[in-house]
């Protein structure tokens, strides 16, 4: 990934997918009074940052291990959570990558009975703060003790020899979960290394994001810091999840910190941070579910969604106007294809300015109808809305744009250390970035939502470029503010020297001729623009540590970022917010803190309804705000198969509002990916279908076979809804994950520890889809089947699956066809397909029951007004079967669900008995079928609600 180039793929991934974004619409420009003068051209220089080689591929690289002395401690107090103690230098400051600090404390405490933290800060912070930086409290949950005296399985144990060094171990299976012993601790202004080491072959599983497969393997380096790097695989991309979970079988052990490389070697984790402290939890678990749950309880649980949320949304960078929008629910309509939410990318606004309707083509007025006649039909409008902020042209007046001059005139700025703007380079032209630690900032963005509200009655909000993404190193907008608005230094895609080309594999085989007029295409287009060469002779910039400063720009030591310099494609490090701190210190924090923002400006505008906001970069403990998509992706097959462990990831991180861009983002798609890919996004909780601007337009009723498809798994999603919500209730109030691996839901089956190709929705869906071109099966396993302890049934034959010959089995999956599975034991309350998710709600419910290999089975539902933070009516059902019965407890917290039960089907029956009763009473022979081949019995005609009374029972 060295210097990009425009018109290669490479650069594509680097740069322009980056962000979602801009158009050079001609017809929008008329209303510019800028447009008359030629729009200048930031050069690509600008975003040239010195070079620099990542430490670990550095062959000049200083080992710390062995120039550095260690700790030794001492000075042991006793408190009622742990203890605490002195650490002090064992030798001669190394000074390796920064200036040893000489006298540090450690804290060892036991906050709840599953968390232990263990904490190693400098012991004199007031005094040289300068040199280090703590996180200010209120930005993330910081876990504190909760109970003193605890009795915990976990056991803390340390020793001097040679150095200071620490182990978790688990008291019961004498297990050692995480041992830094044998390993000196460096601790220093700019640089902190520890490591521990771990089993042979280990599990391990988290450090999220990065696009990865879901196991992490021991030859992988995991580095932190936000950018702005989509369409990428296995390097730091948007958000830092420093999260990670070990699974042994049988015992698991997670923790969690804040540090840029994470290495992840043969027997042993090495994290080497370059600032922050060390602020290590340990979560007891044994198992996954615990250890999610104690996880997300300390860093938030993830946010209760909108009903509506779980319908399918449609977007794409190139709808123009409201008119666009309309032309697009008209063909799902027609197509009977569900539709429940249409999204803008940044076309909607007036040259990229956030909360600023582009006058053609998005102007309030029309807004305003289209809005009225789209939440009519029960549909909802979510735009993007960018993290950077427009700074005018102070030579032209009519380049005024309010939303600065409110957000100036709080103080809501970064500045330069000077305490001038800091001035980036963003889709708008030069920006300023909101400070989130300012006194203004959180207050001026809830009240741009709020006038924006009023023009625009939209209904979520989508926070893009939040890394925050910045098109050139430095403050490169001062002193040039004349220019403004300028164009970043690359094409947009679909301008003439960025044309989109691609298509995705097997293309060939199934579009032979437009296949070889684009392979014509990318040979011309090659040809005229050929792929620079690589300098052999690059002389890296190192630095080395100046005692008691930092060098914030360029580190000693320098971190394995995707962009190389931390300043490139980024707000540089040395952006200083209003308190002082620097944006070294705070940037893998800044998207977290935008969307906390955008929750408090949204729980303004919504009083007491939950924000749906959908952020790009995130940090540990953003579920609790936002869901996140997968960001920039190919329109290939394999960004359709990582989007299954990017969102198993995110479940364990506690996003479980998660999708990707179905169909792919960036190139052109194909109706066969785009069939594959709009049935596989079905089953994850958050279902849209997004392009980007030049690609050819990929809406599902663009091929026939597409639609098909599409309705099919749309069908049974929209059936599913009300087991989506109430995974998602138990999300939020628990910790439970929603989407999860096979390895999870069966801990005791070492074979599916990487499994990633096949993902189970809540305990009951097993989906096992197809990820590659030209392919009329799909291998995968049944787990448990062969073993006798678990049932499947196929959803679509009603039928159990038979036991296979051997664990991985080869299933029919023609194209338009999605393997799907219930787990036998799973009773399911179903409700009916229709085209928006307000008339699913109000059709008649089913209730399928699958019987596990004795017969019984169990499930739940959750309901509420689908909207409210504090719902203040419930109704939750519990569901249970044993010995051919069938019992249903409804608890009502003032929730009404009027609908009728429709059908009650129960799936692997051996037989019934002369009657079968619902209520203790004979049901009609005539409401009763059962069919002894497929071992299926189906009941109705109840003629009552399904929710009315307290409990209801079938027996058979
Ligand atoms: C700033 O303006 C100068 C003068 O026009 C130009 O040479 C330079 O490239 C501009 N810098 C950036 C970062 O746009
Ligand atoms: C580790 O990964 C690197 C880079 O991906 C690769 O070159 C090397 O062969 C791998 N080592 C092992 C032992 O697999
Ligand atoms: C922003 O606000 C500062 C402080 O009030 C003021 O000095 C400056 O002129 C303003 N900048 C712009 C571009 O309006
Ligand atoms: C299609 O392209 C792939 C990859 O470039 C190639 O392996 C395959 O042979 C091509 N198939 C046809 C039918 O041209």
């Amino acid at each position: 990934m060295g210097t990009p180039r425009i018109w290669t793929k490479a650069f594509v991934g680097l740069v322009s997918f980056c962000a979602i974004g801009q158009a050079q619409t001609p017809t929008s420009s008329t209303t510019s009074s800028t447009s008359t003068s030629a729009q200048f051209t930031v050069p690509a220089s600008a975003n040239s940052a010195l070079p620099v080689i990542p430490n670990i591929k550095d062959p000049l690289a200083v080992d710390a291990q062995a120039e550095c002395p260690g700790y030794i401690a001492s000075n042991i107090q006793q408190t009622s959570s742990g203890f605490t103690a002195s650490l002090s230098l064992a030798g001669d400051a190394c000074n390796v990558y920064g200036t040893d600090i000489e006298a540090l404390e450690l804290t060892v405490e036991y906050q709840t009975a599953d968390r232990l933290h263990v904490a190693v800060q400098p012991t004199y912070l007031g005094a040289t703060n300068e040199s280090y930086y703590l996180i200010p409290e209120g930005i993330v949950a910081k876990p504190d003790v909760e109970q003193s005296n605890v009795v915990s399985d976990l056991e803390f144990s340390w020793s001097n020899k040679p150095s200071f060094g620490f182990e978790v171990t688990r008291k019961s299976t004498k297990d050692v979960l995480f041992s830094t012993k044998g390993k000196k601790l460096v601790y220093e202004n700019q640089f902190i290394e520890f490591a521990s080491s771990l089993p042979e072959n280990y599990n391990l599983y988290g450090l999220g994001e990065t696009v990865h497969g879901f196991r992490l393997g021991n030859n992988y380096t995991k580095t932190y810091y936000n950018a702005d790097a989509g369409a990428t695989i296995d390097v730091n991309v948007y958000g830092t999840h420093p999260f990670y979970m070990e699974t042994r079988y049988f015992t698991e052990n997670p923790d969690g910190s804040l540090s840029p490389d994470i290495l992840l070697e043969p027997e042993s984790i090495t994290y080497r941070a370059i600032g922050g402290s060390i602020d290590l939890y340990f979560f007891q678990g044994p198992t996954q579910p615990e250890v999610t749950s104690s996880y997300l309880k300390a860093v938030g649980l993830p946010a209760m969604q909108q009903y509506w949320t779980f319908g399918f949304h449609q977007c794409r960078w190139g709808y123009k106007s409201w008119s666009d929008l309309q032309d697009i629910v008209d063909n799902h309509v027609k197509f009977g294809i569900p539709l429940e939410t249409l999204w803008t990318d940044i076309d909607w606004m007036l040259r990229y300015r956030d909360f600023n309707n582009n006058p053609v083509g998005f102007d309030t007025a029309t807004g305003k109808s289209f809005l009225q006649r789209l939440h009519d039909g029960g549909r909802h409008y979510v735009p993007i809305f960018d993290a950077a902020i427009y700074i005018p042209n102070p030579s032209d007046p009519s380049d005024a744009y309010p939303t600065f001059e409110r957000g100036n005139q709080t103080g809501s700025f970064m500045q330069n250390p000077d305490g001038s703007l800091y001035i980036g380079d963003v889709w708008p032209g030069y920006t300023v970035f909101p400070d989130w630690l300012s006194q203004g900032a959180e207050a001026w963005w809830t009240k741009e939502f709020l006038l924006y509200y009023q023009d625009t009655p939209f209904d979520g909000a989508w926070v893009d470029m939040s890394e925050v993404s910045s098109f050139c190193v430095g403050s490169c907008g001062s002193g040039n503010l004349t220019l403004n608005p300028v164009h970043p230094w690359f094409p947009l895609p679909g301008e003439s020297s960025n044309p989109v080309l691609y298509y995705p594999e097997g293309f060939n085989v199934t579009n032979s001729t437009e296949a070889a007029a684009a392979s014509a295409a990318i040979a011309s287009f090659s040809s005229a623009y050929p792929e620079p060469t690589a300098s052999s002779t690059v002389s890296y910039f190192r630095t080395t540590p100046t005692a008691g400063v930092r060098d914030v720009n360029y580190p000693p030591y320098v971190i394995n970022n995707v962009q190389g310099a931390l300043g490139r494609s980024a707000m540089s490090p040395n952006a200083t917010h209003a308190d002082g701190t620097l944006e070294y210190d705070m940037h893998n924090l800044w998207g977290h803190s935008i969307l906390k923002a955008t929750y408090n400006a949204l729980s303004a505008v919504f009083t007491g309804i939950r924000p749906f906001i959908i952020g790009r970069s995130t940090f540990a403990g953003s579920g609790s705000f936002a869901g996140h998509w997968g960001g920039d992706n190919w329109s290939n097959w394999p960004s359709m198969a990582f989007s299954i462990p990017q969102a198993l990831q995110m479940s364990l991180l506690g996003i479980p509002m998660f999708g990707s861009d179905t169909c792919g983002f960036a190139d052109n798609t194909d109706m066969e990916l785009c069939n594959r890919w709009m049935q596989l996004s079905a089953f994850f909780p958050f279902y849209r279908n997004h392009n980007i601007l030049g690609a050819i337009s990929q809406e599902a009723y663009r091929w026939a076979s597409v639609i098909d498809a599409s309705k099919t798994a749309m069908s049974i999603r929209y059936q599913l809804l009300p087991y989506m919500y109430t995974l998602f209730y138990h999300a939020h109030t628990t910790g439970d994950t929603v989407m999860r691996a096979l390895a999870w839901e069966f801990p005791n089956d070492p074979s599916l520890a990487s499994a990633d190709r096949q993902f189970m929705l809540g305990p009951s869906i097993l989906v096992t889809p197809v990820l590659e071109p030209l392919a009329t099966t799909v291998n995968g396993v049944f787990p448990g089947l062969i073993e006798g302890t678990e049932k499947w049934y196929d959803w679509y034959n009603n039928t159990a699956v038979p036991v296979p010959a051997q664990a991985n089995t080869t299933i029919g999956a023609p194209l338009g066809h999605i393997p799907v599975y219930v787990r036998g034991g799973s009773v399911l309350p179903l409700q009916q397909t229709a085209l928006t998710t307000r008339d699913a709600r109000t059709s008649p419910w089913d209730v399928l029951v699958a019987l596990d290999k004795n017969g019984n089975a169990k499930g739940d539902l959750y309901l509420d007004d689908g909207v409210s933070v504090q719902p203040d009516a419930t109704l939750t059902v519990q569901f249970a079967v044993q010995d051919r019965k069938l019992d249903t407890v409804i608890s009502h917290g003032g929730w009404i669900d009027g609908n009728s039960l429709q059908n009650i089907t129960i799936w692997g029956v051996d037989g019934i008995d002369s009657a079968v009763k619902f209520n203790g009473r004979n049901v009609s022979s005539s409401n009763v079928m059962f069919d002894s081949d497929k071992h299926t019995l189906v009941v109705f005609g109840f003629n009552v609600s399904a929710w009315a009374g307290n409990q209801w029972t079938l027996e058979w």
